[in-house]
């Protein structure tokens, strides 16, 4: 079966918002709201349609991820959130496509750095460390582990201090 990753489309939304709350329904960690906070970022002005992506077959969505736009410090920045493969088409590489995707095309927007939340056995694979041990601070209680960045081009550019998220996160 063949999988592009492209940039989602206003006609994608609604599989997407699907997709997302199926997925969620059935995870480990999950507010029941991601479906909620996907469609609340896009009217944010924190939202990046360039990062923004779907991995589809044909006309079926598979997967979808979402980077939007945050700040460290004084320094803007991105994360990684959500992230969602259909359930029965899980554990085939869909996720990881996305988030190297998402990746290579942050790092040609000349971003310095990705943080996420998220489970680190998962995330490592990509090269994700704890974020705290670069001095960047959540603004959420977490547990340390499962708070993670990722330097886009290397790690002497990832910059320290408190994160600020879009208001989409009702954070
Ligand atoms: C997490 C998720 C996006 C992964 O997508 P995926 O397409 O199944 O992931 P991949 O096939 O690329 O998985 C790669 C690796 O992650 C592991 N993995 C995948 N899903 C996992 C899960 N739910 N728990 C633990 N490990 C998992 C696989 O074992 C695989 O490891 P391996 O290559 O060493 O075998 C998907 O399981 C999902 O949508 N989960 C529900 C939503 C969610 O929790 N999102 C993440 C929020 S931070």
């Amino acid at each position: 079966m063949e999988i592009l990753i492209r940039q989602e489309r206003q006609e994608d939304f609604q599989l997407i918002r699907e997709l997302v709350r199926k997925a969620f329904a059935l995870a480990e960690h999950s507010d029941g709201d991601e479906h909620n906070l996907i469609e609340r970022l896009r009217l944010s002005p924190e939202y990046i349609p360039e990062l923004s992506l779907v991995a589809v077959s044909g006309d079926i969505v598979l997967g979808h991820i979402m980077f939007s736009k945050i700040s460290i410090g004084q320094t803007g920045a991105i994360a990684l959130a959500p992230l969602a493969v259909r359930p029965d088409f899980q554990r085939k590489c869909i996720g990881t496509s996305l988030v190297t995707a998402g990746h290579e095309l942050a790092r040609r927007m000349g971003y310095s750095c990705s943080v996420v939340l998220g489970n680190p056995l998962y995330y490592s694979k990509f090269g994700y460390e704890k974020a705290s041990a670069y001095g960047i601070i959540a603004p959420f209680e977490v547990p340390d582990d499962y708070y993670m960045v990722y330097g886009l081009d290397n790690t002497d550019d990832i910059p320290q201090g408190n994160v600020k998220y879009s208001d989409a996160f009702g954070i």
